[in-house]
């Protein structure tokens, strides 16, 4: 048995954050913003829209679009690092309930921006174990939950939005995925960290006072290791398949700041209409980034059922990520 990927479906709030409102609330310009990230805007949620209910409406349409019920499903897996509660339960637990599932395996994963690419490997091999048929994987952030709006550093940067994605057991192996690849090295993981709360720093006055709730990212020493590490990743990638870079339609690295996904993709020698950019309109939307930016390309009816797609990946951990994949699902 393999594993597919077979629909897509996403959801952003309606409130937008522009950068010229940064600018009422932070020692910034549009021009600094967009020559050094190329983000013009992201979308907030509101106060009482939370990360499970935006990966419910992107699952709903995940689940219609693969032309399933609800109750085929039988693993949730949402990634998340602004998950509904921060011990418990699992916000693919409050998903499921959203979703009427009932007798459903679910659980959350922790791996930042490569979240989304983490829950492909755990579906991947879950299907082709033979232990599960239809996966549901999600990608959903309230990222601007954990934002501090008087931080310039990092406010500029991130937004909120669901992804997910159906995955399903196929027999025809060209609808398979190819490669999935997903690693980690935690002596970085001061790079990109929200020390509280938790075991280091349970919640405190002091805590709150001192703002270590809040998302703290050593960005430009990111920036660097970023494109190093996603220029040799996606590069190993292709290379252990065989796969020349002008054979991929859809290049779909995480939305975190165009210059990134620009060194990426000149390295590759990546034409433009190659690279799938939604982050100008959307920010770093951490795991939801790479589901949000496929469902963009599907919808805009460019991403054709059998296309091959390459996703890449990093973030907090550090994590990294890639995969080499067709889109097994219906063309819009
Ligand atoms: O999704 C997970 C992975 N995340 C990433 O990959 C993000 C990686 N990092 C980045 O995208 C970039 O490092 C940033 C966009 C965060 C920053 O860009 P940079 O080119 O690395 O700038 P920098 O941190 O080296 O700062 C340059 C200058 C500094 O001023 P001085 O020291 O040169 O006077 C900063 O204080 O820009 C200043 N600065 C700002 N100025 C205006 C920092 N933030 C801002 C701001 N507006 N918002």
């Amino acid at each position: 048995m393999y594993a597919k990927f077979h629909s897509i479906g996403a959801y952003v709030p309606s409130k937008v954050l522009s950068n010229s409102d940064l600018e009422k609330m932070v020692d910034t310009s549009d021009e600094w913003i967009l020559k050094r990230t190329g983000i013009s805007e992201r979308r907030i949620a509101d106060v009482d829209e939370n990360t499970s209910d935006m990966a419910t409406k992107a699952s709903k349409l995940a689940i219609e679009r693969a032309g399933l019920e609800s109750s085929d499903i039988d693993l949730i897996v949402c990634a998340t690092v602004t998950p509904d509660y921060f011990n418990m339960p699992a916000t693919s637990c409050i998903i499921s309930d959203k979703l009427g599932i009932k007798n459903v395996q679910a659980f959350d994963i922790s791996a930042a921006c490569s979240g989304f690419v983490y829950a492909l490997s755990v579906a991947k091999a879950f299907i082709e174990s033979g232990m599960k048929k239809h996966v549901l994987i999600i990608g959903a952030e309230k990222f601007s939950s954990i934002v501090d709006y008087t931080d310039r550093t990092t406010c500029i940067l991130f937004g909120d939005g669901a992804g997910a994605a159906v995955i399903s057991a196929t027999e025809d192996k060209d609808e398979a995925f190819i490669d999935v690849h997903a690693s980690a090295d935690g002596s970085y993981s001061d790079f990109l960290m929200t020390p509280a709360p938790g075991t280091v720093n349970p919640l405190s006055a002091q805590v709150i006072e001192e703002g270590l709730n809040f998302v703290q990212m050593k960005g430009n020493e990111t920036f660097k290791l970023a494109v190093k590490t996603l220029t040799k990743d996606v590069k190993d990638i292709l290379a252990n398949n065989s796969i020349a870079s002008e054979d991929i339609p859809h290049f779909i690295p995480h939305q975190a700041n165009y210059r990134i996904i620009k060194a990426v993709g000149d390295a590759l020698k990546m034409k433009e209409e190659q690279v799938v950019l939604t982050v100008g309109k959307y920010g770093n939307t951490s795991a939801a980034s790479i589901p949000m930016a496929i469902n963009e390309v599907w919808e805009s009816g460019r991403l054709k059922k059998g296309e091959l797609m390459l996703l890449d990946t990093f973030g907090g951990g550090l994590t990294w990520a890639s995969a080499l994949l067709p889109f097994a699902g219906e063309s819009k």
